[in-house]
């Protein structure tokens, strides 16, 4: 038997930031984190999306604390906005989790590639604009977790044309984001060891869940028949958006969860199952990728971290 929902401590007294907590995994960690008694503040793109999520827990959980708050990923205005709303709120988990998946391409507010700017830039600009709340030295431990995908082990970082402006390939520029979630959380890794914070930057996937997200492409393509297609996918292979919450919930509550790992489903292919520490490919774990994306993503967003460069080093 692994490491289930029941496993979670108390949460009582913790607060934890979800991004897209108002669907799929977002949504099942935020249920498990508040029935555990943390505070959840839901960063999701619509409010009133994020109310009826809150809602729809309050019906299971009626004392769940639930604050659903504005945070369009696609918007660097709104992320600031956000970020600017919790002022000095002390913050224990940050969860990097909103996600758009094989979408046709388009552009993000601020002229990013859709899938580069809401998988990895907007996140890396919100961890950034958090990392004092998350109080990186202070006694209390804070972390960090960044969702990814197995996807990202076919993912290239192609510095030559990262917005996908020569050549689009809606699974490429997924898979590119995903890998850049994983080195991001690494690279964080780096920095907040070399700064003796303490605070730990995981990486997770979910496997594959039955969420929304293999509908957004088919739905924007108006594709009926992929939409059909990904439905009879899902209803086959798919295990639920609880079972692939897991790998997030232990990321951020397990106290045996290591800074710098990455965890995925232990089952099928990794498909489903459990929670378990996994390698994620090469390429990840490449240091001068991670520096280099890392300065691209600070010059594009305009957010630097204090944090200095680093000189610890993380491993499968
Ligand atoms: N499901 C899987 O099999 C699977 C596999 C590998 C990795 N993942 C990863 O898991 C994470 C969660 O995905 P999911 O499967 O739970 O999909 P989902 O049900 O589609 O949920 C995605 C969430 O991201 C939000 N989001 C999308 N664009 C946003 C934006 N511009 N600003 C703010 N929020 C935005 C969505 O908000 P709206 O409801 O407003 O659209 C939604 O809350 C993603 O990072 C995904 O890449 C999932």
């Amino acid at each position: 038997m692994g490491w289930t929902a029941d496993n979670i401590p108390d949460q009582e007294g913790r607060q934890v930031v979800v991004t897209g907590a108002n669907s799929g995994i977002g949504l099942e960690a935020t249920r498990e984190l508040a029935r555990n008694g943390a505070t959840v503040i839901m960063a999701c793109r619509s409010t009133e999306r994020g109310q009826d999520a809150a809602r729809d827990i309050r019906a299971d959980i009626p004392d769940a604390d639930l604050r659903p708050e504005a945070c369009d990923l696609g918007d660097l205005e709104s992320i600031h906005a956000f970020a600017d709303r919790l002022g000095d709120a002390d913050l224990d988990v940050l969860i990097n989790n909103a996600g758009v998946m094989a979408i046709p391409r388009s552009e993000t507010v601020d002229g990013f590639e859709t899938q580069f700017g809401v998988n990895h830039l907007s996140h890396f600009a919100l961890t950034g604009l958090l990392l004092e709340n998350l109080h990186p030295h202070d006694a209390s431990e804070s972390r960090i977790v960044t969702v990814s995908s197995g996807i990202h082990e076919r993912g290239e970082i192609d510095f030559d044309d990262l917005q996908h402006e020569q050549s689009y390939d809606p699974w490429d520029a997924y898979a590119q984001s995903k890998l850049a979630n994983v080195l991001f959380a690494y690279e964080l890794e780096r920095r907040l060891l070399t700064a003796a914070a303490n605070a730990k930057s995981i990486a997770v996937h979910p496997g594959y869940a039955n969420t929304q997200l293999q509908f957004r492409g088919p739905e924007q393509r108006g594709s009926r028949l992929r939409k059909a297609a990904m439905w009879a996918m899902n209803t086959a292979l798919a295990q639920s958006a609880a079972m692939g919450a897991l790998p997030t919930l232990y990321a951020a509550t397990a106290p045996e969860a290591e800074g710098g790992a990455y965890y995925g489903p232990g089952g099928f292919m990794n498909m489903r199952g459990t929670p378990e520490r996994q390698a994620s490919s090469k390429q990840s774990y490449d240091e001068e990728t991670a520096r280099r994306l890392w300065a691209v993503s600070s010059e594009l967003t305009g957010v630097t971290y204090d944090l200095p460069e680093p000189k610890a080093e993380v491993s499968a």
